[in-house]
């Protein structure tokens, strides 16, 4: 497996919060990294080792693919620019802010004969890809029930993300992790309702927020997913209940290892936006050496770009149910390409 990905140089775009996770995914692959950022690339490449582009001209010269992980609302102008340079791209989650946008990117990729990968990592947690494996080989018999549940601490650094226009909001920064997960567990989706409490006000989202979609799904199932930005400091945690004809299968973050780390400099003010690992390897690593595997003409990986514009798609009918109050029917919702 080393050398399917040896002599490998990735085009890392953006150097905030997620970054330090896929730098050290990439650095474990043996990859060279070039950084290039609006901000913070020096200091990122300090840090790790690694060098700068100062344009992203540049980044697409050199990089044999790029790793997008800006803000949300830069993901669609990034993958169409790395397409139009003939790039392979694996873009964090949400692939793009709506599903027109995703189905663009996707139309361009197609056109230039070039791979889009979003980085759907909780496909690649140990305990979501046994509940999948689990699901698929029968053992708990066809899903009647599937319940998710994600928190996090609101975000407070990165003034992105609470003004929806640019973030989407819980759901679509967050919850697009379950909605995958349900797609994936339970098939094709035919009725989204959502609910939010409180409102978003003039487009910003409150801190300690809470989302409820619920899912109908052609198989007959119902997935019912909570999503959570909470008080400052509050723990991430994700879990999930799936109720079968002849079995339940069930995970909460919080309790699957025991393994507690209360560290006296730990602050409690830090954005708490990416999920503690289980023991073993990091799923970041897993899911990036899968990913760049398959830009190398190695097997499909488990997520494809397809699945990001699904996901996408159903965070965009959960806002139309909450702006509605309806119930939203997939066969005839149409994405509007307007964000908020
Ligand atoms: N999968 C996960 O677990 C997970 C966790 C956190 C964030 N994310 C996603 O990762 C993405 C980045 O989140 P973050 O918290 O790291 O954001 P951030 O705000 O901390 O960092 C973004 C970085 O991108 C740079 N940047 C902004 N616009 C740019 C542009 N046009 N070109 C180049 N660089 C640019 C910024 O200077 C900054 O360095 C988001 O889409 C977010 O939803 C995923």
């Amino acid at each position: 497996m080393a050398e399917q990905l040896a002599d490998l140089t990735v085009g890392l775009i953006g150097a905030g919060n997620i970054a330090h996770v896929h730098v050290a995914a990439w650095k474990a692959l043996g990859a060279r990294i070039l950084v290039h950022s609006v901000e913070g690339a020096e200091a990122l490449a300090e840090e790790y080792g690694l060098e700068v582009a100062p344009t992203l001209d540049e980044v697409l010269a050199q990089a044999e693919f790029v790793d997008i992980v800006t803000p949300s609302p830069t993901h669609k102008e990034l993958t169409l620019a790395a397409i139009a340079a003939g790039k392979n791209v694996i873009c964090e989650k949400p692939l793009t802010l709506t599903a027109a946008d995703s189905h663009e990117v996707m139309a361009a990729a197609a056109a230039a004969g070039v791979k889009v990968y979003p980085a759907h990592v909780v496909r690649y947690f140990p305990e979501y890809k046994a509940a999948y494996d689990a699901v698929h080989e029968g053992r708990i018999g066809p899903i009647a029930v599937a319940r998710f549940f994600r928190q996090a601490s609101s975000p407070a650094g990165s003034d992105w993300y609470r003004d929806v226009a640019r973030s989407g909001g819980v759901i679509m920064d967050l919850m697009v992790h379950d909605l995958d997960q349900a797609q994936w567990l339970c098939g094709p989706v035919t009725s989204v309702y959502a609910v939010q409490n409180p409102p978003t006000v003039d487009g910003v989202s409150p801190v300690n927020v809470a989302a409820h979609v619920t899912l109908t799904h052609e198989s007959g199932a119902v997935s019912l997913c909570r999503a959570t930005w909470g008080v400052p400091g509050t723990p991430f945690r994700t879990g999930f209940h799936l109720a079968g004809a002849s079995g339940v299968l069930k995970h909460t973050s919080s309790a699957d290892t025991g393994f507690i780390e209360e560290l006296q400099e730990g602050g409690g003010d830090v954005d708490l936006l990416i999920p503690e690992n289980a023991l073993g390897e990091s799923p970041y690593l897993t899911q990036l050496r899968e990913l760049a595997i398959g830009l190398r003409g190695g097997p499909e990986p488990r997520v494809v770009g397809a699945d990001g514009a699904a996901a996408v798609y159903l965070a965009e009918a959960a806002r139309a149910s909450m702006e509605s109050g309806q119930t939203i029917d997939m066969k005839s919702f149409t994405s509007s390409g307007a964000v908020a």
